[in-house]
Order: structure tokens, then sequence, then C-alpha cells
């Protein structure tokens, strides 16, 4: 597998701090498919790049026979995760995750807001890449295990994939990286890759994963010139609750 090459310094990282589970949108569907797979409520979650832990602090909450393994490489946000029996943190790069040695007992593996960080040295690359991710999360799993991945999805107006494209050629450049930061972006000059639905549902498939249940949240609000000059046509956050393919599981 390719070598990621995600650069994001501690002070880029440290603007991941933040509750992205506040729109409570997300909630009846993710709730609806722990539910279904999980209905005691009893599962082990692996939340990779689980960042400052808000959302596994979420599920455990709701679930009190649930527990959660916060994975990041960041040791700023780990440090601030609140402290749980029930929840475990740990230092680590999400795309080795067959080299951590990760207990094989896992009923769950998120990716919340987390695949399009994952970069190598182009496009093409960086989707081979996090699809061997996945493919890595899927042999993690126990029998009847799910992977949950939350993600931007970016639509285009001429293209599906063009905004990602363009998105992901301004902030990879290290040139336009004090422009494209003045315009808002935490990631200037190392880069991020969002995908279209579209995309998003090619690479679950060539992982070998099967959709069982998704849904799309309603569309983001946009800086109209923004809209305009990255021809998007909409972002919308997209769940995906995939089941590894039957000769994945052990
Ligand atoms: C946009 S934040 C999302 C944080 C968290 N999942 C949440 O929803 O609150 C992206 C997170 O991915 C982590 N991350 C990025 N690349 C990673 C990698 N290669 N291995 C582990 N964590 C990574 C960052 O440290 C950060 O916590």
């Amino acid at each position: 597998m390719n070598s990621g090459e995600s650069t994001l310094n501690e002070k880029q990282l440290a603007h991941y701090d933040r509750d992205y589970y506040a729109f409570r949108s997300i909630w009846p569907p993710l709730f609806r498919f722990f539910e279904r797979d999980f209905p005691n409520g009893d599962f082990h979650l692996l939340d990779v790049g689980g960042g400052a832990g808000r959302f596994a602090d979420y599920l455990l909450a709701r679930y009190p026979a649930s527990c959660a393994t916060v994975l990041d490489m960041s040791p700023r946000l780990l440090e601030r995760n609140r402290p749980d029996v029930r929840k475990w943190l740990m230092l680590g790069d999400a795309i080795r995750l067959d080299e951590l040695h990760l207990s094989r007992d896992i009923d769950v593996v998120s990716f919340n807001f987390v695949l399009h960080h994952l970069l190598a040295r182009d496009e093409v690359s960086s989707r081979r890449l996090r699809c061997g991710v996945l493919r890595q999360a899927a042999r993690l799993l126990r029998k009847g295990g799910r992977i949950l991945i939350i993600e931007p999805l970016y639509h285009g107006m001429l293209h599906e994939d063009l905004p990602s494209i363009m998105i992901y050629r301004l902030t990879r450049s290290r040139c336009l990286a004090p422009l494209v930061k003045r315009l808002g972006s935490t990631t200037a000059g190392c880069g991020v890759l969002f995908q279209s639905r579209k995309s998003w549902r090619r690479m679950f498939t060539r992982a070998g994963l099967e959709v069982n249940d998704s849904y799309i949240c309603g569309a983001w609000e946009i800086n109209p010139l923004y809209k305009i000059g990255l021809n998007i046509a909409s972002v919308r956050t997209g769940l995906f609750w995939c089941a590894p393919g039957r000769s994945d599981w052990r």
C-alpha cells in the first residue's frame, strides 16, 4: 500500500477540536443504524481519527453497554478527550491500522470527517490509499461488524468531481497556501481531497464493502462566490453504514 502524505501540523489539527455532531439531523439515522444491528447497545466502537472524542462521547452516553477506542495521530487532540472508564485513547496513524495491534473484537469502525484527509502523492493514489484503509478496517471487525463513514459530499455543476479536484489542487499548492489560508482553509499547503457521493460509493465497492444503509443530510450553506468559483452545485453530509463482503469476515 502507498504511504500517506498528510502533513497537517498540530496548529492545523487544533482547528478540529470542535463538535461536528451538535447539528441534530445527523443523529436519528445514526441511531437507526446502531440500533438495528446492535439492539442491546453493547458494541465496541473504534473511532479512527476520533480527535477530541466528541463522537465517541455522544454514543457512550446514549448506549451505557458500549465502549470505545479513539484513535488519532494528534497527541494534542487526544489529550482533549473527556476521561471515561469505557473509553480508551490510542495514538496512531489511520493508514497503518494493520500495524497497530488493535484488538480484533471491534464491532464498528467509524471514520467521521477523516477519510478526506488521507492523501498520497496525487488524487488517484489517494483514493487507492483510502480504499486500502477501508480494507484494513474491515479486517478488524468481528463477524457482523460494521464500518461507518461520515463525509462531506461535494457535487459539481459541470462535473460531479470538479469541486473536489479544484479544492485539492488549491489546498495542495504551497505557493498558494498564504492566499488559500486567508480564504479560510485549514488545510492550506497540505491539501484535502473531498469526493462526490458516487465516487465514495465506487470506492466502497472496490474496498469490498456493501452499503447496508445510508442517509444524506440537508445541503450546507456555501458562500455564493465560492460556489461559482469552485463549481459547487451542493455540499451535503453523507452517512454510510457498511458491511464487509462475506469473504472478508473472519
Ligand atoms: C476533521 S477532524 C474530525 C475529528 C473527529 N472525527 C470528529 O468528528 O470530531 C479530522 C481528524 O482526523 C485526524 N487524522 C487525520 N489524518 C489522520 C491519520 N492519518 N491518522 C489518524 N488520524 C488522522 C485528525 O487528527 C483529526 O482529529
